[in-house]
């Protein structure tokens, strides 16, 4: 039986990082100490990492209110402000019905179907999804309706994929439904390989039920009796959770044999994959289940037509099946509101970089990156001022400020040189160099690369090689039309996404920053100061009044100078890590 009394803790991975456990053991141990009868539970991410630890408490006094930036220590004074007291602590609260609280604004501007469940239910208690009408949308389509019906509801939502390349999903499954067969599969993608992506993890570790009966409702519409999630292997705590789910949804007759005595019959699997980042092209994970090397392989057959085993095969994000089972319920009509004309619904964003409001958000399609970044993000951290932001991980590109009023869906993302991507976005500072941004992300997709294709294989290598040297200062007249050169070669030859994309960081870098580069070839200088062997630390004979606190600081022994007199750094030996600048009180190291 519920208790008038809940408290809820956020212990989702970045609730567990910022010491969410032993928040959990405070409140258990001051509940006991006060003899205060609650029921305690632990929730997903509500989406604020920044504010993590949270802890939220349910009572009749105040209804909700969410209680942020904890620590351990915080929580007796906080328990004892809201339950013995009656008179919480304002400065503590983030978001409440009553208080409001400091983060309210930024929960309004959301737009929660995704997200819906995750920071509220116990993602480990069937009964909790079930109270919010979970398996709900799962009985209405196994009771009421035709694989044909739901195929078309999924069609007039206008929902598009959100693994990337935003395929538009009801075609997909009328695909996979046409196909004769006698048998068919479904697979929900849940690599996440981007580098800042975190959307699908947390979405798993906060709702997986959702993603289940979304994987359920695709099974009966096309066709298919078994499915398989492939997650990867670092996502132990999304790989638990989906686990028990299963369980427990086979175990109240939601999964298995005759399914609601529907006569529907539907069996999961989570596959667990190695992490790499090419495993997440369909082609490539489906031959990773098969116990194959995850390597791409051509298109057409799709999987639609031959996929799992030769068998028809939808696939879908871990994302675009969260959303089934809210449009099923509400209807197709409803979700379609949301959004523009070609991109409906809404998206979630993994926000990082330097962003004060750093975690997962989901937004309407169609707001702008600039409402994403600062009414929804809070804006650049320590009011620094806004270089870029980076969407789509590395198959997508640096988005500058003249063009932040791009509204945030498929089309006009990819008019900027970007694209959507699966969602992480990455907010850069005037302290980010672009050059090494695109280093960062061609390195990235250099390693991952399978190297089937010598255009991918080795194309990516020169561009790399080309890049390493303009941010060493070894930069050379032509780098950068090299550079391009090689771009549209790999596109063109390369045979998946991987290399297709490959390059897009390097281009929309150069479209954008040109100058940047420029600098780092003809004047051999880094104008964010990044770069760093082509910055230079001096101590200033003026300023310096020999107090030593930067050769305390140095890590190698780099900085001579006796008591109170000016102290002097041996270049050869300076390996540029900073420390010296950090150390001394005077201004007297400069960066040059
Ligand atoms: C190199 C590479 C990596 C990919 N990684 C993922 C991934 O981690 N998750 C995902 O859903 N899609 C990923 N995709 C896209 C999938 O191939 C596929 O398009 C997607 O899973 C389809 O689902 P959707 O229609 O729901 O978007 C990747 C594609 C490429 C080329
Ligand atoms: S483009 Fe790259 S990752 Fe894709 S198949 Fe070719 S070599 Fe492999
Ligand atoms: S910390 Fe600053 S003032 Fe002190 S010795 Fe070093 S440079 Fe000089
Ligand atoms: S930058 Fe680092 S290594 Fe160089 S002098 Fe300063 S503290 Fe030493």
């Amino acid at each position: 039986m519920e208790k008038a009394l809940r408290i809820k803790v956020g212990l989702a991975s970045c609730g567990i990082a910022a010491g969410g456990l032993d928040v959990l053991e405070k409140v258990e141990a001051f509940l006991k100490d006060h003899q205060v009868e609650a029921q305690l539970d632990h929730t997903g991410c509500a989406g604020m990492c920044y504010a993590e630890v949270l802890m939220e408490i349910e009572d009749e006094d105040f209804g909700s209110t969410m209680y942020g930036y904890l620590s351990a220590d915080d929580v007796d004074d906080i328990l004892h402000a809201h339950l013995i007291d009656k008179k919480p602590l304002p400065e503590h609260i983030v978001v409440s019905e009553k208080f409001g609280g400091s983060e309210k604004e930024i929960i309004d501007y959301q737009t929660r179907i995704v997200l819906r469940n995750c920071g509220v239910i116990d993602p480990e208690s069937i009964d909790e999804y079930i109270s919010r009408g979970g398996y709900e949308a799962l009985k209405k389509t196994l009771t009421d309706l035709s694989p044909f019906d739901v195929i078309e509801e999924i069609k007039q939502s206008g929902l598009r994929g959100r693994g990337g390349g935003g395929f538009p999903t009801g075609i997909k499954w009328e695909l996979t439904y046409k196909e004769q067969s006698d048998k068919k599969y479904i697979i929900c993608n849940a690599d996440e390989g981007d580098p800042g992506a975190f959307m699908d993890r947390s979405v798993l570790e906060g709702d997986p039920h959702c993603v289940l009966e979304g994987m359920l409702i695709a099974g009966y519409a096309v066709g298919a009796d078994e499915g398989y999630i492939y997650c990867r292997a670092e996502y132990p705590l999304a790989v638990k959770r989906l686990k028990l789910a299963i369980d427990k949804a086979t175990e109240r007759g939601f999964l298995g044999e005759n399914i609601l005595d529907s006569g529907f019959n539907f069996k999961l699997t989570v596959y667990e994959g190695a992490g790499a980042f090419v495993c997440g092209e369909e082609t490539a994970l489906i031959a990773s289940i098969e116990g194959r090397r995850g390597m791409p392989r051509i298109r057409p057959p799709y999987p639609a037509q031959s996929g799992l085993w030769g068998k028809p095969t939808n696939n879908n994000n871990v994302e675009t099946y969260a959303n089934i089972a809210w449009i099923m319920r509400n209807g197709a009509k409803k979700y379609a509101k949301f959004g523009t004309e070609k991109s409906k619904g809404t998206k979630v964003f993994a926000l990082t970089g330097k962003i004060k409001n750093g975690g997962l958000v989901e937004v309407p399609m169609g707001m702008t990156l600039r409402d994403v970044i600062y009414k929804v993000g809070g804006g650049i951290l320590d009011d620094k001022k806004f270089k870029a932001v980076q969407l789509g991980g590395p198959s997508g590109g640096c988005i500058p400020e003249s063009l932040l009023d791009t509204p945030v869906d498929y089309d006009s993302l990819v008019k900027t040189g970007a694209i959507m991507g699966s969602g992480g976005m990455v907010v850069m500072d005037e302290t980010t160099c672009m050059v090494d941004m695109a280093r960062f992300f061609l390195n990235f997709t250099q390693d991952e690369s399978c190297g089937k294709c010598t255009f991918c294989r080795i194309g990516t290598k020169r561009m790399l090689e080309i890049l390493n040297r303009i941010t060493q200062g070894k930069g050379e007249e032509g780098d950068i039309e090299k550079l391009e050169e090689l771009s549209v070669k790999i596109k063109k030859g390369s045979l998946c996404g991987l290399g297709q994309t490959a390059p897009n960081p390097v281009l929309t870098t150069i479209k954008y920053f040109r100058h940047e580069y420029e600098t780092h070839i003809k004047d051999k200088t880094c104008p964010a100061g990044l770069c760093k062997d082509l910055i230079k630390y001096e101590i200033i004979e003026d300023k310096c009044i020999g107090c030593g606190a930067c050769k305390r600081a140095c890590p190698v022994d780099a900085i001579a100078g006796e008591r109170k007199e000016v102290h002097i750094i041996n270049q050869d030996t300076c390996i540029k890590c900073g420390a010296c600048m950090t150390a001394c009180k005077f201004d007297a190291v400069k960066k040059s």
